[in-house]
């Protein structure tokens, strides 16, 4: 595809037909949220799931000038530094108290993208980074993620992620919850390795915005006023501001000027906001399975992201209305009939869109870098950001 078809109207119009097709419209959901007695047996692929989709979406060419075609290359490029990272991430997950063993290997071995410390492993090769600190500080920041997953996924009383029950689900929330703030403390353990105050400011200062972004968002349950500025602020602190952390800290091991680390601080920024808006696009139009994730979990806790603000705004008074009454009466509230809705009109077209303007931004924020095939790595990473189905 040349450069300029990249971004046409038919192309947009390509991805949402792929997003389209991986709907499961006409057929009950294969678990639904609140269903208990059911146990997917799918296994999110261990290790970087995304790089073994088999979804044509994922894996097709997206510009003839990137010569990483799919993400498979990516994966190539940053396997060897990715393997030290998962050794390095198990071996540090050590405790006496065996249940603390228990729910951090469950979620961990479960797999994940690894999209955080595949990007700070990446960027560093990118900046010609040769030292091993980037093994250390990849598997801090995964740490910090699956933190807040646990505790995320006991906010948002999720079943499921990736692929298997929550761990909640299985040893209830208090469980979930103090493990999750020992990962926490294990991350601060090990980033204190680092011995560079610069490193603990741009990891503590992550970790405290991610906290105050889930909270932001609890403020905003069932709020039918919520603005696109006040999402864009949540969804900055709660998961752009982690992307943002792992981009600077590649900068800052490997050497570079204070202009050239925030340019790679905007580059994880915009990166994680393309991220987070087709995460919440996903809620909506994803196959549960293959997500490994419940949809509808935004919904059915009320949260309202860039979809339903659009349709509150945009839509017409009936849709308005439908959605107000949903989020109002949430025991009354039918997802499927709301997902339906949702995917008939341009609330996804729209999402999409912006999250694209995202990949964008990240896209001219990498002209900090020079040329290689890890930097098309990352280029490629910003289009996966926006376009991937998982
Ligand atoms: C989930 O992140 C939380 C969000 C910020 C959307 P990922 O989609 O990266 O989750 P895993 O690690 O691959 O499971
Ligand atoms: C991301 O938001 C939460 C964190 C940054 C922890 P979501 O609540 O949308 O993430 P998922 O969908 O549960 O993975
Ligand atoms: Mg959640
Ligand atoms: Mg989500």
């Amino acid at each position: 595809m040349a450069m300029a078809d990249f971004f046409s109207v038919e192309f947009m119009r390509d991805i949402l037909a792929a997003h389209n097709t991986t709907n499961r419209l006409l057929k009950p959901p294969l678990f639904h949220p609140k269903r208990n007695d059911f146990i997917p047996q799918l296994k999110v692929q261990e290790h970087c799931s995304f790089l073994y989709n088999s979804d044509q979406q994922n894996n097709t060419d997206v510009s003839m000038e990137n010569p990483i075609k799919n993400i498979d290359d990516v994966m190539t490029l940053t396997q060897a530094d990715m393997e030290k990272v998962n050794s390095h991430l198990k071996s540090q997950l050590n405790s006496d108290v065996v249940l603390i063993n228990q729910i951090a290997a469950y979620i961990i071995n479960n797999g994940g993208k690894r999209l955080r410390p595949v990007l700070h492993v990446l960027l560093a090769q990118a900046l010609g980074y040769q030292g091993d600190e980037h093994i250390n500080l990849a598997a801090v920041i995964e740490l910090i993620h699956t933190a807040t997953l646990l505790h995320d996924d006991v906010v948002d009383e999720s079943e499921m992620r990736r692929g298997e029950k929550t761990s909640h689900e299985i040893w209830g929330n208090s469980a979930s919850v103090l493990v999750g703030d020992f990962l926490y403390s294990k991350s601060f353990q090990m980033m204190v390795k680092a011995d560079s105050m610069r490193v603990m400011k741009i990891l503590s200062d992550a970790t405290n915005k991610i906290s105050e972004g889930e909270v932001q968002q609890l403020l905003n349950i069932g709020n039918l006023e919520i603005s696109e500025a006040d999402y864009f602020q949540i969804i900055a602190n709660k998961t752009a501001k982690l992307f943002e952390a792992a981009c600077e800290l590649a900068g800052v091991i490997a050497g570079k000027g204070d202009e050239t680390i925030k340019e790679l601080g905007q580059f994880g920024m915009f990166l994680g906001t393309a991220f987070q808006i087709a995460d919440d696009v996903l809620d909506y139009t994803a196959d549960d399975e293959s997500l490994g994730k419940n949809l509808g979990d935004d919904f059915n806790e009320g949260k309202l992201t860039l979809p339903l603000i659009f349709l509150l705004k945009n839509g017409t008074q009936a849709q308005q209305q439908t959605i107000s009454q949903a989020i109002e009466h949430p025991e009354l509230a039918d997802f499927e009939a709301i997902k339906n809705m949702v995917i008939q009109t341009e609330a996804i077209e729209y999402t999409l869109g912006q999250a694209q303007n995202y990949s964008n931004k990240a896209k001219r924020s990498l002209n900090v870098i020079n040329d290689s095939k890890a930097k098309s790595g990352l280029e490629f990473v910003c289009d996966y950001a926006w376009k991937r189905t998982v």
